[in-house]
């Protein structure tokens, strides 16, 4: 049996087949899923799959939405570009395609946020294209099947991966196909401790073969990751709390988040300077860390109780709210859990 034929025939035993965004070929639901998927977990994901089309049934709905509605509701999901791209191709959909979500894999990818293998996603779920997918998972799965050596992220390795993924495509069943090579990657052939016995692959399978599972796919030579710090304004006035939106790219770009100084920096001044907020006593709440895929970020919360506002000296962008309606916002993970404390 080949390659395609035990995957196809292991997706339908042992596949998973109830996800919320199976058994809908609506272009814009699986585009949806596929971009809340890239890098987060098939659990994380669904509840916030589930509140996003019940808010934004279609392309449309989506596009008239303003960015702020947009982020509230990918607040916790974490990289917040792929939402401000969604939306961003929403608009664009809407504007120039006819409301349509284009069928053609190359303009599929001129969408913002969609590369070559979420393009290849959405082709076979929603048309039911041949079109060959790569994303980490698969990567890993071809990796170690076929005795791929190399970091993955290198061109030459990344080009040979692309070849098989492209040469291993069935003529039919696509769809368990594509759907098989994405469960068996996030079940079976994980990163770590793999369950190899049950591999339908592991007749043909290089890394088991050899016991290379554990050292393929080759891991990126890595410098530690760089460490910055700084320090946030935890300011609170009768049960508010002062929060300020971020500019709108960057980390947390667009989100709401609470004022942010340099470590070292004076906190008084800076709220009376930005904010026209006089108070006097802050107190250092315990630190919290945050990792990013570039960098690790150490926050200082400092608390005080604000004595006098002098709201002409109000900067456009922060906002005075309660705590409760401020858990409602687009709110990065760590300010969340912050306030979360404080309630
Ligand atoms: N990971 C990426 N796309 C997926 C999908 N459609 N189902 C399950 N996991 C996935």
């Amino acid at each position: 049996m080949d390659f395609a034929t035990r995957l196809i025939a292991w997706q339908k035993q042992h596949g998973r087949h109830h996800l919320p965004w199976q058994g809908t070929r609506d272009p814009y639901r699986v585009w949806l899923s596929e971009i809340m998927l890239q890098q987060t977990q098939v659990a994380t994901v669904i509840p916030y799959y589930q509140r996003f089309v019940a808010r934004f049934p279609d392309i449309a709905a989506l596009a008239a939405a303003t960015q702020d509605e947009v982020l509230t509701l990918w607040s916790g999901l974490g990289y917040y570009s792929r939402g401000r791209n969604l939306h961003r191709a929403a608009q664009q959909v809407t504007a120039s395609c006819g409301g349509e979500f284009p069928r053609g894999f190359t303009e599929i990818q001129t969408l913002p946020g969609i590369g070559r293998s979420t393009a290849a996603a959405v082709s076979v779920f929603a048309f039911g294209q041949r079109r060959a997918i790569l994303d980490g998972n698969v990567k890993r799965v071809l990796a170690r099947c076929f005795g791929i050596a190399g970091y993955p992220g290198e061109k030459p390795v990344e080009k040979r991966l692309w070849e098989l993924a492209e040469e291993l495509l069935p003529t039919v069943a696509i769809e368990s196909y594509t759907q098989g090579m994405m469960d068996l990657g996030a079940t079976l052939c994980t990163r770590s401790k793999p369950r190899c016995g049950e591999c339908p692959l592991g007749a043909q399978c290089v890394a088991l073969r050899e016991g290379r599972s554990a050292e393929l796919p080759t891991r990126k030579a890595r410098a530690p990751l760089p460490e910055k710090e700084c320090a946030m304004l935890v300011l609170l006035r009768d049960g508010e709390v002062l929060l300020e939106k971020r500019p709108p790219s960057g980390i947390w770009g667009g989100l709401w988040s609470l004022p942010e100084i340099a470590v070292g920096d004076d906190p008084a001044q800076a709220a009376l300077a930005r904010f026209g907020v006089e108070a006097d006593t802050f107190r250092a709440m315990p630190s919290l860390r945050h990792t990013f895929t570039h960098f690790r970020l150490h926050i200082h919360p400092l608390q005080a109780e604000v004595r006098r506002c002098r709201p002409e000296a109000r900067e456009e962008s922060a906002l005075w709210l309660a705590l409760a309606d401020a858990l409602g916002a687009a709110l990065p993970t760590p300010v969340r859990n912050l306030l979360t404390q404080l309630t």
